[in-house]
């Protein structure tokens, strides 16, 4: 039998231990390095914070696997037995240039069934967390469940390049005229924020062209506690083992994005 409280205690130590080191580290100055091309960055935090977790997971759990965003992981094709999805800092730019707006991310699967949620925002201290089936917290606040909206009163996370162009769909039949009919947009630089500012009611929705399985894995269990929805552009669950495209809203906003912006994208 698995012991998820033991897991559970485990993640939210070790996410405050990790939490402490990084604000810590605000003392000197990152290591700044790039990825894939020069805005993609990526720092010794990132790697330290992600190498941290990969040591105290595979010293306390010797059978669970691991896919983190920074490659001290496992390398994963399926999703069988227990694997903890890691983001060691989601929001890598944000720390770089403003030392806040970034988390930490993870979310546990077992045969990939969500049961284990955190998204951390280590400099307020604030931890976001939910165990399938039984809520969402802020911290020691439990979170309600999420409301509808209409359209017309919605605030919606999206970041501005997806109104200029995306390979996917294209913006001038969807997502312009979505920001047109919404009260507003918010752009936050870190998917994770983004997710759980959907579970808190921060905001209604947030869409994105483009994640990878550690940037959503964590989110996405603590939106669902409260009743949101995440899928794909087309409304179709996510592979959590891959990159996707996804719509996280309230209930019934969701399925109004999907009905009448989004699938005016698909021939
Ligand atoms: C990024 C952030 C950003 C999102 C990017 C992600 P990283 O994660 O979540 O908000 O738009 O797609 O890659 O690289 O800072 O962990
Ligand atoms: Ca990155
Ligand atoms: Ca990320
Ligand atoms: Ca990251």
């Amino acid at each position: 039998m698995v012991n998820w409280t033991t897991i559970d205690k485990h993640a939210k130590e070790w996410l405050k231990e990790a939490g402490k080191r990084i604000v810590s580290s605000f003392v000197t100055a990152p290591e700044i390095m790039t990825k894939t091309n020069p805005d993609d960055l990526v720092t010794n935090i990132d790697q330290e914070t992600e190498q941290f977790f990969t040591e105290k997971i595979r010293e306390t759990f010797s059978s669970h696997r691991i896919l983190g965003e920074e490659g001290f992981g496992d390398e994963l094709t399926k999703v069988s037995g227990i694997i903890w999805i890691i983001d060691p800092i989601d929001g890598t730019t944000n720390f770089v240039h403003q030392q806040r707006n970034f988390m930490i991310s993870i979310g546990i699967y077992e045969d990939g069934e969500p049961r284990l949620g955190y998204v951390y925002d280590v400099v307020h201290q604030d931890l976001y967390y939910a165990k399938s089936g039984e809520g969402a917290y802020w911290n020691d606040v439990k979170l309600s469940l999420l409301k509808e909206v209409p359209v017309e009163k919605a605030l919606i996370g999206i970041n501005s390049t997806w109104l200029i162009s995306n390979r996917l769909i294209d913006p001038r039949e969807t997502l312009i005229p979505l920001v047109n009919d919404a009260r507003g947009t918010r752009s936050y630089g870190s998917a994770a924020l983004e997710f759980v500012y959907v579970a808190t009611g921060r905001l209604d929705a947030y869409i994105t062209m483009r994640l990878s399985p550690w940037d959503f894995a964590g989110g996405k269990i603590i939106v669902e506690e409260v009743g949101g929805k995440v899928s794909n552009l087309r409304g179709e669950p996510l592979n959590i083992l891959e990159k996707n495209p996804i719509v996280v809203a309230k209930p019934g906003l969701h399925e109004k994005i999907i009905q009448k912006y989004l699938s005016k994208g698909f021939s």
